[in-house]
């Protein structure tokens, strides 16, 4: 494990308290900390929480977050399985994208919980947390499937690029690629569900 380090405002994978970004303390109701196994697989990541995960204290609940869980099962894959995180764990206001010093000020707590997850494969969904941990810009649309080995707090991580869900509602066209991604990072994972190495069988579909 690269960053060992105790972080004050953080007890294992979440962070209890944080006054980093004024203007987010002003906008969120709560930090929304990741959510799902402390081992798992797959990582995704999001931007930052929207309205509902605001309120209910849990990445991709809302809209986006019912795409992706009915793609995940789509692909074999259960939600609970899946560690589902965010660049940003505070709502910023009016839903605008975190800005680079927010991004930079949550970054500590996300490299944390990389590192203690220690993932096989990390998922950015969308343009913000692909070029976060790329460090350039990114056109999701054009790469989404591509895989890059980035050095994340001292260790090589495979990040895989992916849409984001909510792309998917905008331009139904999207939702192949979208699946096509998630199938493939699972694979990559070794945690394909439907005939890979999870266990996790598709029986109950039929
Ligand atoms: N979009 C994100 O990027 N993150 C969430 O948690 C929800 C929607």
């Amino acid at each position: 494990m690269a960053n060992t380090d105790s972080l004050e405002n953080m007890d294992g994978l979440e962070v209890t308290a944080c006054e980093r970004c004024p203007e987010l303390c002003e906008s969120r109701s709560r930090i929304v900390n990741g959510v799902g196994p402390d081992d798992a697989a797959v990582l995704f990541l999001g931007e930052a929480p929207g309205a509902q995960e605001d309120e209910e204290g849990e990445p991709f609940v809302g809209r986006s977050g019912d795409v992706l869980t009915e793609e995940l099962r789509n692909v074999g894959l259960d939600r609970e399985t899946v560690r589902i995180t965010n660049c940003v764990r505070c709502r910023p206001p009016d839903n605008r994208n975190p800005r680079k010093e927010e991004l930079a000020n949550c970054r500590e707590y996300l490299e944390r919980e990389i590192d203690l997850v220690d993932p096989e494969v990390i998922v950015t969904l969308g343009k913000v947390p692909a070029e976060h941990l790329l460090d350039r810009s990114v056109a999701v649309t054009k790469e989404t499937g591509n895989v890059e080995e980035v050095r994340i707090a001292g260790e090589p991580r495979r990040v895989m690029l992916c849409l984001h869900p909510a792309a998917t509602l905008y331009d139904r066209s999207q939702r192949e690629p979208f699946e096509e991604t998630l199938a493939e990072a699972a694979s990559l994972a070794g945690v394909r569900g439907d005939g890979g190495e999870s266990g996790q069988s598709r029986l109950g579909d039929f």
